[in-house]
């Protein structure tokens, strides 16, 4: 679903609204409200099975996309391993969740707003010795409900799901799992087994991300082609 077309800023769906990839992010905004039909799915956590396959890149651009379309959006940095978020949004990491955590702060005073409109941006803070403990802690629960009362949607990024029981802790905690999977990189097996962990953890698995799909350049220029007689169309009318 996801296409790799050899230059994907982290932040396309900011950046680059109209690509193809951007347009791939709204199609999951889409499918998420299709997924959560029964059951309302405001926290969202984005995982994997394995290192680098897109976890931090699909949760930045859903919730930029979730915000894009006036939802009150928190993305929440819980990769408290291998943070990324402060990266990919180019701003500071001096504090964020686990200040929130450690020193009972405000998480919408500490987190960076206005980046994107309706989007805030907690990110990791300082990294603890133990992210396991922390994040199985009371008062990471109560975290949760207390952003939902605020936000709309809270999305969650992890670490791998394999790699350290983190993602396992905060599965059981949020309202839906997505899990990406790297196209040609990901093997069956291995996808398998990170679903049934988070299956064992409680978790509700709303939907897979199949990420960095390689797309043939036809294909890529078809869609522009489409779009922008799309476009054309809406100026006329
Ligand atoms: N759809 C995509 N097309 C092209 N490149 C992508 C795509 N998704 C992610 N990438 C790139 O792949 C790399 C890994 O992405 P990302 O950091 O999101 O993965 P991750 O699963 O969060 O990794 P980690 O396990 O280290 O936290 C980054 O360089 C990112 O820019
Ligand atoms: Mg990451």
């Amino acid at each position: 679903m996801f296409k790799n077309n050899g230059y994907a800023p982290p932040l396309i769906a900011s950046k680059h609204p109209k690509s193809a990839a951007a347009e791939a992010y709204r199609t999951l905004r889409t499918n998420l409200g299709f997924a959560a039909l029964d059951q309302p799915c405001r926290s969202i956590m984005v995982t994997s099975a394995g290192p680098e396959d897109g976890k931090s890149t699909t949760a930045a651009n859903l919730a930029v996309v979730l915000a894009q379309a006036g939802h009150r959006v928190i993305l929440v940095d819980c990769d408290l391993r291998k943070p990324t978020q402060h990266r990919n949004f180019q701003v500071e990491n001096h504090r964020g969740i686990t200040n929130c955590l450690l020193q009972d702060l405000d998480p919408v005073a500490v987190s960076h707003n206005g980046l994107v409109d309706n989007l805030s941006v907690l990110t990791s803070g300082p990294i603890p010795p133990n992210p396991a403990e922390l994040l199985g802690s009371e008062k990471v629960r109560a975290l949760w409900p207390a952003l939902l009362e605020r936000f709309d949607y809270v999305i969650v990024d992890s670490p791998p799901v394999l790699a350290v029981t983190d993602a396992a802790l905060l599965a059981a905690q949020v309202n839906g799992v997505l899990l990406v999977i790297r196209a040609a990189a990901t093997r069956v097996e291995i996808a398998r087994e990170a679903k049934e962990q988070l299956a064992k953890a409680g978790a509700r698995i709303i939907g897979v991300v199949l990420n960095q799909v390689k797309m043939p350049a036809r294909d890529y220029h078809y869609y522009y082609y489409y779009r922008r007689k799309e476009e054309e169309e809406k100026v006329k009318f």
